[in-house]
Parts: C-alpha cells; sequence; structure tokens
C-alpha cells in the first residue's frame, strides 16, 4: 500500500518518485513486514517500480560474556513510513524499530532507526540518534533542510518533543558497519524546556504517528515547525465524552532551534477523523509570499473517506481556517480509501510555476496529483463623476422610440488590472454593473431610478479580455429616470460591480484555468445622491404642521350628517419635506365621500382611499417635496356619528384626568357615631369617603384601550386605615382589584342613587372607602396613573399619552372631650365631697389659729384656693 511519498530528481528531465511502503515483506532474513521503499519513475507512472535495498540485514545479535543476545527487531518496524529526499540525498526512517537498551533487560525502547543515502542511492548510512545507552523514547519524524537532518522525536521529555539536527556530511563520517552506537560530530538536540510545553501533545496516544513537517509559514528566513497529533483527544460538545479528534501544532521559530508555539492550534472537527496524519509543505500556493500546508485528514468526510485542508501561511501563522478542501473519490468500499494519509507537495511536476501536491490514499493504492492552477491576482475600481445627480441640470438626451426627453446623467467608468506568475497571455473576465441594486431588492415593486444611457438597462454585464500586467477602464454614462416615474428621492442610489475570471475563456498551455486570488474582492459598491431642494447639505429638515376645522360643530344621532374637513397643511422646516403625506384612519361612523373642489389650488392634490380589512384610509400626496407654501385641502365626509379623526404625522390628544374626593376632608370619628362590636352596616365601620376618578380623551385623535390604575394606602401607622367598599363604574369599564372589596360584607346604601349624581363622558370609576380609626394629623394620599394602550390606527405615535394625578384627603381629629358625657350625680356628689373637705378644711386651720394672725390672708387663701384644685386632679 502507499504510505509515504517522496520526489527526487534524478535526471535532468526524469523525475521520480519514492513510495514507501511500510507494511511491504522484505528479503530480510526473519524479518515480517519489515516495510520497503520503492522506485517509481514518474513518466512510466508506478507499474514498474523497483525495490531501493536500504538494509539488507536481518536482525542483529550482540555477544556479551558468550552470550548471545538479539538487540534489535526489525519486524513491523515501518520502514518507510517517512521517506524524505532532497537532491541527491534521500533519508527513511523505520519509526516502529526496538531497541534493547541493555543487554540484560527483558524489554526493549522504541528508538527508530533511519538510513541514508547521500550519492543517488548507491551506497547507505545508517542513522539512529535515539538508539544509546540509555532508555529513550524514539519514534520519529525527519526533515531535510540545506544539507541538515532533523530528526523529531516526540515522545521524548513527557511528550514535549525533542528535535535533533545533525548535517547529512557528519553523518556519512562518523557512520561504522556493525557499530550500534555512534557520535556524530556537531550533532545538536534541543533539550528539555520549563514545564508550560508540557503536555504539547496533551491526549495523544499514538505518538508513533506523529508527523513533522518544516517551512517558513511566516516568511521570516526560519523554517517553522508543524505537528500533526491526529489521535489528539478532546471533549465532545456534550463536555463529556471524549473524542479523538486530532490536532495540528505550529511552533514558529523565533532565533535557531527556539520554537514558540502558535496559538490556537489548529484543531480537527471529526471523531476519528485522524486530522493532522500527514502534513506536506505546499511552498507557495498562492504565491502571497507565504508558504502554504496541506493538512490530511483519511478519515474525515461525510463517508469517512479522506480529505485534504489546504491552509495558507501569513505573518503571523497560519490561517485559522482552511481556503481548499479536497476530497477523494472513490466508490464507498468495505475499507475506506484513507485519502490524504500521506502528502507530497512543493514540487512543480507539471513545470506551470506552481507546486503541486501528491495525495496518497492508503486504502485504495492510489496516488492522485493535484495540479496546482495559476492565480491572478486582479482588482477594480468604480467611479461615478459627479456623485450628486442634478435633476434640473438635463444634459443628457434618450429616445423611446417616438420622442426625445432631456434627463440628467453622470460619468460612470470602471477599470479592472490584473496581474500574476505563469499565466496566460490573455485573461478573460466578466463585469456586471448593476444600479440601483438594493432599491430592487427592497421592495420588488420600486423601479430602478437609474439606467444605463445607451442600453436603457439597468445592469451592464461585459466580458474583458487583457493582458497579463494590464488595466483596461471602460467609460460610460447613466441617467436618472424623469420625475414621474419614482417617488424616493431620499435614498442613496447604490452602484455595484463584481467581476470573475470569465469561464469560457481559453486554458493557459498546461491546460489549466487560472483562478482568482482566495482574497480578491469581488464586489465594489459606490452610490450617488439626487440633489434636493434642501439648501447646501442636501438634508433636510421638514418640519410639518397641520391645522384641522370642520365646517360645524354639532352632530346628531341618527341623521345623515355631512361634514367638509378642512385641513391646513405647512412645512415650516428648512427645505422641502419629501414624499410628504397626510394619512388619514376613519372612524367606523366616517364614510369618505369626496374632495371639495371648488377652490382651484386644491385641484392639484391626490388623495387615495384604501380600504384593508377593517382599516380604512386616505392618502393624500402632498408632494415630492413639500414646498414651504400651505397646502389648504378640503375632505367631506358622511358620518352616522363622528368621534375623531387623526392622521399618521398628526395625532394629537388632550387627556385630562380629574380626581374628586367627597367629602374634600374627613372628621373623625363621625357624628353620631357609636363604636359598634358586631359590624353589619357600612356606617358601622366608619366615615364615607368616596373619590371620582375621571378620564377624559378631549380628541380628537381616537383611544381604543387605556388603563387607570388607583392606588390608596390600606393601613396607616401600623393600623387599618381604609376600609375599599365597592367600585362603582359608568359606561364600557372593566375593573379589577387585587383586595378584596368589602372582604366583611356589609350591608351597603343605595348606590344607584349616588352614581346618577356623577356623569361623565368617557368613563368614571367611585372608589367608595370608609376610615374606622383615626389620626390627629394624618393626609389619605391616593395616586391615579393612566397610559393609553392601544389606538384604532394603522401606524400609532410612537408616544402614546400616559400621566399619573395625586390626590390628597386630610383627615381630622373631631374634638373627642366633648363627646365624654359625665352623669349629673358624679356632679353633685364630687361638688359635695369638694364643700365637705373644704369645712374640714377651715375647721383645722380654725384650730390652729390661722385666722388669727395679722394681715396674712391673700397668702393663706391662694394657698387655700390651690389646694383644693390639686386634690381634685389627683
Ligand atoms: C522497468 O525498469 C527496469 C529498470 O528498473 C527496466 O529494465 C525495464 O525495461 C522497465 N520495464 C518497462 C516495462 O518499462
Ligand atoms: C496584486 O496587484 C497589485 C496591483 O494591481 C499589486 O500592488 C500587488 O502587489 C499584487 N499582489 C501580489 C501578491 O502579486
Ligand atoms: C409611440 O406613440 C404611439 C402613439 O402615440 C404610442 O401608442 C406608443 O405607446 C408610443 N411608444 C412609446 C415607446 O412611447
Ligand atoms: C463626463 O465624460 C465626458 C466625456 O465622456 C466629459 O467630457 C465630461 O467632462 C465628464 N463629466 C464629468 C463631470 O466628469
Ligand atoms: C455578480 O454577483 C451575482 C450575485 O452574487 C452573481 O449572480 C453574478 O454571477 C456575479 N457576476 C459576475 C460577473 O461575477
Ligand atoms: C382658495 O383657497 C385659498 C386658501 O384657503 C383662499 O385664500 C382662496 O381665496 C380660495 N379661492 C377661492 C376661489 O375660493
Ligand atoms: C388583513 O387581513 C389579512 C388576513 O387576515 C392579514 O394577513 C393582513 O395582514 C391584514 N392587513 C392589515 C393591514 O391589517
Ligand atoms: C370586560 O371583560 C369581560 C371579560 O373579560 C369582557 O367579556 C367584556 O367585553 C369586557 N368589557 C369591556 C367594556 O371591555
Ligand atoms: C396589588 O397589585 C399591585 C400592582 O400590581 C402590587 O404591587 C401589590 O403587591 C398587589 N397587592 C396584593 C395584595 O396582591
Amino acid at each position: 500500500p502507499v504510505f509515504a511519498l517522496s520526489f527526487g530528481v534524478y535526471c535532468a528531465l526524469i523525475v521520480s518518485i519514492l513510495i514507501g511502503a511500510p507494511k511491504a515483506n522484505t528479503s530480510q532474513p526473519n524479518v515480517n513486514e519489515g516495510g520497503s521503499v520503492y522506485l517509481c519513475p514518474w513518466s512510466q507512472g508506478q507499474s514498474n517500480c523497483s525495490v531501493v535495498h536500504f538494509d539488507n540485514e536481518g536482525d542483529r545479535r550482540f555477544h556479551v560474556n558468550d552470550v548471545d543476545v538479539q538487540v534489535e527487531f526489525k519486524s513491523h518496524q515501518w520502514f518507510g513510513a517517512t521517506v524524505r529526499s532532497h537532491g541527491n540525498t534521500v533519508l527513511a526512517c523505520a519509526p516502529r524499530y526496538y531497541w534493547r537498551t541493555e543487554h540484560d533487560a527483558p524489554f526493549s525502547d522504541v528508538t527508530g532507526t533511519c538510513y541514508l543515502s547521500v550519492d543517488n542511492l548507491k551506497t547507505f548510512v545508517e542513522y539512529a540518534p535515539c538508539r544509546t545507552g540509555s532508555h529513550q523514547s524514539g519514534g520519529f519524524s525527519c526533515l531535510f533542510q540545506d544539507g541538515k537532518i532533523v530528526l523529531g522525536g516526540p515522545g521524548s521529555f513527557y511528550w514535549q518533543g525533542q528535535l535533533i539536527l545533525a548535517t547529512t556530511k557528519e553523518i556519512v563520517k562518523a557512520y561504522y558497519p556493525s557499530y550500534f552506537l555512534l557520535s556524530v560530530t556537531g550533532q545538536i538536540q534541543t533539550h528539555q524546556v520549563q514545564g508550560s510545553y508540557d503536555d504539547s501533545y496533551l491526549g495523544e496516544h499514538g505518538p508513533l504517528l506523529h508527523r513533522l513537517a518544516a517551512t517558513d509559514i511566516n516568511n521570516d528566513g526560519m523554517e517553522d515547525l508543524v505537528v500533526g497529533a491526529p489521535m489528539f483527544m478532546q471533549r465532545g460538545s456534550d463536555g463529556l465524552r471524549w473524542e479523538e479528534v486530532g490536532r495540528v501544532y505550529v511552533y514558529l521559530q523565533r532565533r535557531p532551534l527556539l520554537f514558540e508555539p502558535r496559538l490556537p492550534h489548529l484543531g480537527g472537527t471529526q471523531a476519528f477523523g485522524r486530522f493532522g496524519s500527514s502534513l506536506a509543505p505546499l511552498g507557495d500556493l498562492n504565491q502571497d509570499g507565504f508558504n502554504d500546508i496541506a493538512i490530511g485528514c483519511p478519515f474525515g468526510g461525510d463517508d469517512q473517506q479522506g480529505l485534504v485542508l489546504i491552509y495558507n501561511g501569513h505573518a503571523s501563522g497560519l490561517m485559522d481556517m482552511p481556503t481548499q478542501t479536497l476530497a477523494g473519490q472513490w466508490a464507498s468500499g468495505t475499507f475506506p480509501a484513507s485519502f490524504g494519509y500521506a502528502l507530497r507537495g512543493n514540487k512543480d511536476l507539471d513545470h506551470n510555476g506552481y507546486p503541486d501536491l501528491i495525495v496518497g490514499a492508503f486504502g485504495v493504492d492510489k496516488a492522485v496529483l493535484y495540479r496546482a492552477r495559476p492565480i491572478v491576482n486582479a482588482s477594480a475600481s468604480l467611479m461615478l463623476q459627479p456623485t450628486m445627480i442634478n435633476p434640473e441640470e438635463k444634459s443628457c438626451t434618450v429616445s423611446n422610440g417616438n420622442e426625445t426627453i432631456s434627463v440628467s446623467c453622470v460619468n460612470l467608468s470602471f477599470c479592472l488590472s490584473a496581474n500574476g506568475k505563469h499565466l496566460p497571455a490573455d485573461l478573460g473576465f466578466v463585469v456586471e454593473v448593476q444600479l440601483d441594486h438594493l432599491k430592487q431588492t427592497q421592495k420588488e415593486s420600486s423601479v430602478r431610478r437609474t439606467l444605463f444611457l445607451d442600453s436603457q438597462q439597468p445592469s451592464l454585464l461585459k466580458t474583458i479580455t487583457m493582458a497579463n500586467g494590464g488595466r483596461t477602464c471602460h467609460d460610460t454614462r447613466i441617467y436618472l429616470r424623469s420625475e414621474g416615474e419614482f417617488r424616493d428621492k431620499l435614498s442613496p442610489i447604490y452602484v455595484t460591480l463584481n467581476f470573475s475570471l470569465d469561464p469560457l475563456a481559453s486554458l493557459d498551455h498546461h491546460g489549466l484555468r487560472p483562478i482568482l486570488k482566495y482574497q480578491t474582492t469581488h464586489l465594489i459598491e459606490q452610490k450617488a445622491q439626487i440633489q434636493l431642494d434642501c439648501g447646501e447639505d442636501n438634508i433636510c429638515v421638514p418640519d410639518l404642521k397641520l391645522a384641522v376645522y370642520g365646517d360645524r360643530t354639532e352632530v346628531y344621532l341618527g341623521d345623515d350628517n355631512s361634514l367638509t374637513l378642512t385641513f391646513n397643511a405647512r412645512n415650516e422646516g428648512e427645505g422641502g419635506a419629501y414624499e410628504a403625506e397626510l394619512y388619514m384612519v376613519l372612524p367606523p361612523e366616517a364614510d369618505y365621500s369626496g374632495i371639495a373642489r371648488n377652490n382651484q389650488s386644491l385641484t392639484q392634490l391626490t388623495c387615495s382611499y384604501e380600504a384593508e380589512n377593517q382599516t380604512r384610509s386616505l392618502v393624500c400626496d402632498l408632494g415630492n417635496p413639500m414646498k414651504s407654501a400651505p397646502i389648504p385641502l378640503e375632505i367631506m365626509f358622511h358620518y352616522h356619528v363622528l368621534l375623531g379623526m387623526s392622521t399618521a404625522s398628526f395625532y394629537y390628544f388632550v387627556l385630562c384626568p380629574t380626581v374628586v374626593s367627597r367629602p374634600d376632608k374627613l372628621l373623625f370619628p363621625p357624628p353620631n357615631w357609636r363604636m359598634s362590636h358586631s359590624l353589619q352596616e357600612e356606617q358601622d365601620i366608619g366615615s364615607e369617603i368616596q373619590h371620582v376618578y375621571e378620564l377624559v380623551n378631549n380628541g380628537p385623535s381616537m383611544i381604543s384601550q387605556s388603563v387607570l390604575e388607583l392606588r390608596c394606602p390600606l393601613r396607616a401607622q401600623g393600623h387599618d386605615l381604609l376600609y375599599p367598599v365597592e367600585i362603582i363604574t359608568q359606561g364600557p369599564l372593566n375593573c379589577s382589584s387585587n383586595h378584596t372589596l368589602n372582604a366583611l360584607k356589609l350591608k351597603v346604601g343605595n348606590t344607584l342613587a349616588r352614581t346618577h349624581v356623577h356623569m361623565h363622558r368617557c368613563m368614571q370609576a367611585h372608589t367608595h372607602t370608609r376610615t374606622h380609626l383615626a389620626y390627629k394629623q394624618y393626609v389619605l394620599e391616593c395616586s391615579a396613573q393612566y397610559r393609553v394602550k392601544n389606538m384604532p390606527y394603522a401606524i400609532a405615535p410612537k408616544l402614546k399619552p400616559s400621566g399619573s394625578t395625586k390626590i390628597l384627603t386630610p383627615v381630622m381629629w373631631n374634638k373627642p372631650e366633648s363627646q365624654y358625657i359625665v352623669p349629673l350625680w358624679i356632679i353633685i356628689l364630687a361638688i359635695l365631697a369638694g364643700l365637705l373637705l373644704l369645712a374640714l378644711l377651715i375647721y383645722v386651720l380654725y384650730k390652729m389659729g390661722f385666722f388669727k394672725r395679722s394681715n396674712p390672708y391673700g397668702t393663706a387663701m391662694e394657698k387655700a384656693q390651690l389646694k383644693p384644685q390639686a386634690s381634685s386632679e389627683a
């Protein structure tokens, strides 16, 4: 089976391919499936390949203390899994070659080994740098670079990987047949680096399948390394299972042999796709100065037949996403094609100046040659001159068959330039220019406002043939259609140009069709604006005003009423108002009967009446642009009952919420109130307070739904304050309360008698509340919030009216002392007791000789007066 491929040039003209067959049986004695490398002349296909005899020996043995020990194991060593060639030099490696490090050790290490030929496959030397006296994990990939060999040992140093570098010259010099441990002069190897690089190959369980490629990706003059870890595992999308998706690491060489990982790493997307099984530097495939690389994913693709992904290099590494994906095309057989198991690139096999790629498909014993197509570096430019179209300046003419009309026009020119390496002499392009293209896609019905002058078409398709390295320009003119044919003068007119290579152009002399560079800008866009009547900056700031008068103020139900409304529309802003319309939604009661045409100035206006579903509307064109002169408009209606009228731009409302509290202050306790232990009637609980809320729409716009929300405190200072009794409504109202009304089921007085007192036009709500506690200083504060929710118009105003109001009701203390009546007998008894006490006191003082003192009288009386008072208080 095809496993690894390499190119080598042996004569000036004949190209040969080296094909590694790592599972092939060989003539080596006692070695099973040792692996071979075949040489296949390119000119004769792969049918006449011959084996290259790098190593004819079987497993070698060693004599230590008369004991004969087998020290190496070549069976299943996968010789030919890596084959590299450069000039006359060929290197082929066996990554699964085992070496018994210590003769008495029961186990052996996978150290790998390589064979090198520097003289066109005439003589061969062995090079096995990992075969040392101490334990080593080898298994490696190899590279050629300027007479040096770079070996990658990914298993070394806890999977950080190791690079070994030696010159081919020194390897050949150091070689001595039958010596196992050789020291190569000048051989350098990377040493263990700091811990952060550990686990670079985390989750990787197939070290032997590591692939290594070196190429200068970022064009800094130093070879960078690309390492494939096809069995890399990561958590699947469910976060639980581990998925083997594969990964490719990119290490940029910053200083000689100092490699820095480029993040993020490239990750495979398909479980078991083996992304990174093979890598091939492609050279500069797209001729952008940066080398590109192919990554094989031999079990990728929907059919698991294998994919090859092409990644482009750039200044900071490899692109994150592939720019091209190659898929093998085989009938799905019992075992997978493994397209992309081996890759080799960076050789221009067909001599068209672009490096080609060979993809090996392990499962179907095939190698496919992909020839790189030449890349065209093309760019286009588009210019409109001038970019402001003045409709007044009609300098061009168009003929529509019968007559010639003057139109406004602008110059349109576009240029195309193309260059590239190894291209055919003539390049064919198709250029497409679309005028006012966006307008067409936005609205199917809208017309394209500009056309090409010569074709009177909105698009132009042109085939251009030009020389490689040339530049071609094309000048034409476009014109603005006459004013009546379109309405939108405000939005810009976009002109777009896109181009592609002409699919019908002839092939190059290698039989290949060139392609446009990957990053080519295919689409360019320019815009033109129609000159408006809006001053220097061409920006209009209209300010529309409307006044409405009716010819009567009263209507009668049931009558065949007719009403004429006079609208007076004005534009008080700067410049014209484009596409100005008066939009009117008719209420169900009104029927449109026409525009009054008694005044000459009114006849210029056109109005259209539309009835769709339940909505009937009238749209009148106020001009495009609407000038500053007032536009009077008289519209006649027949109606049954006229409720309101509005226009899209001119909603106007007067919403006035009013609240009345009855009474406007509250006395507590109410006169003649007695604390009752069994609450039965509403009077038992306290004073009555009624709030009347009224929301009036004074029009003229109609409201189909609005909400009034009331809030009153039911408790104050830790005590119950209000007891909501009922909500009395009048008119089409739906009220709800999240507090139970009349929770004690008290008998409520005659509500009908009360409500007919308050008649309101729109809606009203009575909140009938009673207090049963009183506070010396308290203000009852209720709030009412209203919002308009819906309006019966197709175009509702952005800001719907809303607002709030408060109602304050002072609650006052009603002189509590006067309420305490002291029975008469208690007063008489108290007076009698007081007199008795006074008589007793006088008697005592008399006995003590108090009244005999000279002039002490006033003071004694004061004391006498004070004493009884103090005692009565006590
Ligand atoms: C195959 O190659 C050998 C030399 O490797 C040559 O002698 C022989 O003629 C070739 N056969 C064909 C059919 O080309
Ligand atoms: C592509 O062409 C432009 C000029 O048209 C040139 O400036 C640019 O360098 C070219 N790019 C490549 C990659 O050749
Ligand atoms: C040319 O004139 C004839 C008669 O006036 C009219 O029917 C026809 O539509 C006109 N054609 C165009 C393209 O305007
Ligand atoms: C448009 O092109 C014509 C020649 O095709 C030229 O005379 C004229 O000056 C150009 N107009 C502008 C505004 O560039
Ligand atoms: C231009 O773009 C449109 C839409 O993507 C495409 O259909 C058309 O083929 C393109 N034209 C050219 C000349 O590439
Ligand atoms: C026409 O209407 C304008 C504006 O309302 C008014 O000034 C003018 O007198 C009217 N003319 C007639 C003939 O009614
Ligand atoms: C009219 O009714 C149809 C079907 O019920 C609906 O699809 C359409 O949107 C309505 N049009 C308007 C302006 O409401
Ligand atoms: C009030 O609500 C009821 C039920 O939700 C509904 O049937 C009735 O039409 C509504 N009345 C008004 C005037 O919205
Ligand atoms: C009553 O409704 C208002 C507003 O929805 C809410 O803030 C309040 O908590 C509600 N009260 C009760 C007792 O559910």
